[in-house]
């Protein structure tokens, strides 16, 4: 059985007070929904000591939107997986095509930063995905396929069982526009089919969430789908009762 999984993407969203009362939020009402889904929340690095405080106790986990490439040391202004871990992360998001796009994150990056989590207990939530152009031109499981073989494919056996996969289509991301649950489905598969060739049987129990534009409205139909184990969630995520309802899609 794979988990299920909701997490939260804050991206640089709220102050450090108003995340608190978000995750505050985000405990209180938890019962709503079924034990059985995982929640996770990525506030800012600044937010992460406040946030966990307000999750002691709780099963909603804490996770941080990126690490440095790099151990400790002269790096101005980054911030340590061991850092991280420190404030009580247990997940740290890597890959995201924000990152990519916007600080020339390249998979020789990304393979140091994978380093740096592992070597913390952090399970990375890594994202893949195509933008609007390589859609288009039908590249997009190629795209999908490098992004994987470039850095998971060098994972340890014992490592790929520590890590979550995110899809999320670039030109789905804070659009309004959300892949179709079958598009979802299609490339799910398609991811779960490539780490299958390399990792074997163990493919079958990694989660691999969608993000992109995922909101109540829409999360029932797209975790319907058999390869979707949950979601990625930016704008959603910042108002309690919208993450803790996309929790409610999987049908239980
Ligand atoms: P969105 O962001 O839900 O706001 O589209 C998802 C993400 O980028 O993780």
């Amino acid at each position: 059985m794979r988990k299920k999984i909701v997490a939260g993407n804050w991206k640089m969203n709220t102050l450090p007070q108003e995340g608190a009362e978000l995750a505050k939020n985000v405990v209180a009402n938890r019962g709503e929904v079924c034990s059985c889904v995982n929640f996770i929340v990525c506030p800012p690095f600044t937010h992460l000591s406040m946030v966990a405080a307000e999750l002691k106790g709780s099963d909603v986990e804490l996770g941080a939107q990126n690490c440095a490439a790099e151990e400790k040391g002269a790096y101005t202004g980054e911030i340590s997986a061991q850092m991280i871990a420190a404030l009580g992360c247990k997940y740290v998001i890597l890959g995201h095509s924000e990152r990519r796009q916007y600080y020339g994150e390249t998979s020789e990056t990304l393979n140091k930063k994978m380093v740096q989590a592992y070597a913390n207990n952090l399970t990375p939530i890594y994202c893949v995905g195509e933008n609007l152009q390589e859609r288009e031109a039908g590249e997009h499981f190629n795209v999908v396929k490098k992004q994987l073989e470039e850095v998971i494919f060098n994972l340890s056996e014992e490592q790929f069982k520590n890590l979550i996969v995110a899809y999320e289509p670039v030109w789905a991301i804070g659009t309004g526009k959300t892949a179709t649950a079958d598009q979802a489905q299609e490339i799910h598969a398609f991811i779960r089919k490539t780490l299958r060739e390399k990792f074997g049987a163990a493919a079958d129990d990694c989660a691999i969430l969608y993000g992109g534009s995922c909101k109540p409205a829409n999360a029932a139909e797209i975790f319907a789908k058999e390869d979707v184990d949950g979601g990625l969630i930016g704008g959603a995520a910042l108002k309690a009762a919208d993450f803790l309802a996309i929790g409610k899609g999987f049908a239980k």
